[in-house]
């Protein structure tokens, strides 16, 4: 299933700069990859989130209240879930919705059988595209969006999801969204340009899934990945730079590349506390509470309607 991949990456190459839409970096050996990111020594974002969600998770069900619909974007391999679901008051639903079908399907099996009490029903989708809004929902609903994956947007677009995460949670619901503060630059090195190769894999494999699903003709090992730091926009930028001279068909399109030329491919924006409630706000989104950890490496935000 191309899901639009096709017409997108000959439209970004078409760009200047170049540019292709993170979305297309989770297939599945795309999230398998981003798995083995998640647990890198120098990835402090899932571990930092880990330890607060624990931390944090008896205060926000005591907040949320009981049996709620967890309504998760993005859910993959549902590692956090089962630290938030653990800590509720017998949650009746939820719904993970991703991209990565096979992932969700399994994981969710998985989930299901732990927790027997609980109706899970995946939904393979796009969240950037359409939530499936729980409009039968009896239960009050909680949006969960962990992960940091909101600052993988470019902030007009972050404050639209917002909204559609608002608008799913409903008048009495939550929405509870994990964001990265960090803007130190070595820090935010060693979690983005591991030594290990594995960021760059999942960078690259990008252009291994136009060569499988759109007959593309990259030669991978012809582009290498480049993270930088951009400090004025606050955000980790992640670049395919071409090794050489070199052109590449795809979808019988012709594209030449110059040697260092680069493709942009993703974007981590960071949010320190105040700088994401100004996101939130734009939303329709006020801050119930928000914890960050005494490290300040993680953040986490319970919103709700204003
Ligand atoms: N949501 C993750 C983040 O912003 C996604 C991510 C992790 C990522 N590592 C990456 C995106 C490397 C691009 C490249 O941290």
């Amino acid at each position: 299933m191309s899901d639009g991949f096709g017409r997108a990456l000959v439209a970004g190459l078409a760009r200047r700069p170049r540019r292709i839409p993170c979305r297309y970096l989770y297939d599945e050996a795309g999230s398998l990859l981003f798995e083995r990111i998640t647990r890198l020594d120098g990835y402090y974002l899932a571990r930092a989130e880990r330890a607060l969600l624990r931390q944090a998770s008896g205060r926000i069900a005591a907040m949320v209240g009981p049996g709620l619909r967890v309504v998760e974007p993005g859910a993959g391999a549902m590692v956090k879930t089962r630290l938030l679901l653990a800590a509720l008051d017998r949650p009746h639903a939820y719904v993970p919705i991703d991209v990565a079908g096979p992932m969700i399907t399994a994981a969710g099996r998985a989930l299901a059988a732990e927790m027997p009490e609980l109706a899970v029903t995946p939904v393979v989708a796009d969240f950037t595209r359409r939530l499936p809004v729980p409009t039968d929902s009896r239960e009050p609903v909680l949006v969960f969006f962990p992960g940091s994956t909101i600052g993988n947007l470019a902030p007009p677009a972050a404050v639209r999801l917002l909204a559609r995460l608002r608008a799913a949670a409903g008048a009495g619901g939550w929405v509870l969204v994990g964001v990265d503060p960090v803007r130190d630059p070595v820090r935010l090195k060693a979690a983005y340009d591991d030594p290990e190769g594995v960021t760059a894999a999942f960078m690259l494999n990008l252009l291994v899934r136009a060569n499988r699903e759109l007959g593309a003709t990259f030669d991978p090992g012809a582009f290498r990945h480049r993270m930088r730091w951009n400090a004025e926009a606050g955000r980790v930028e992640h670049f395919l730079i071409s090794r050489r001279r070199q052109s590449v068909g795809v979808a019988g399109r012709r594209f030449h590349f110059r040697p260092g030329e680069a493709i942009h491919a993703e974007d981590c924006h960071k949010y320190p506390p105040a700088a994401f409630h100004g996101l939130a706000a734009r939303a329709g989104l006020a801050p119930a509470t928000t914890w960050l950890d005494a490290q300040e490496l993680f953040s986490l935000h319970l919103l709700r309607q204003v």
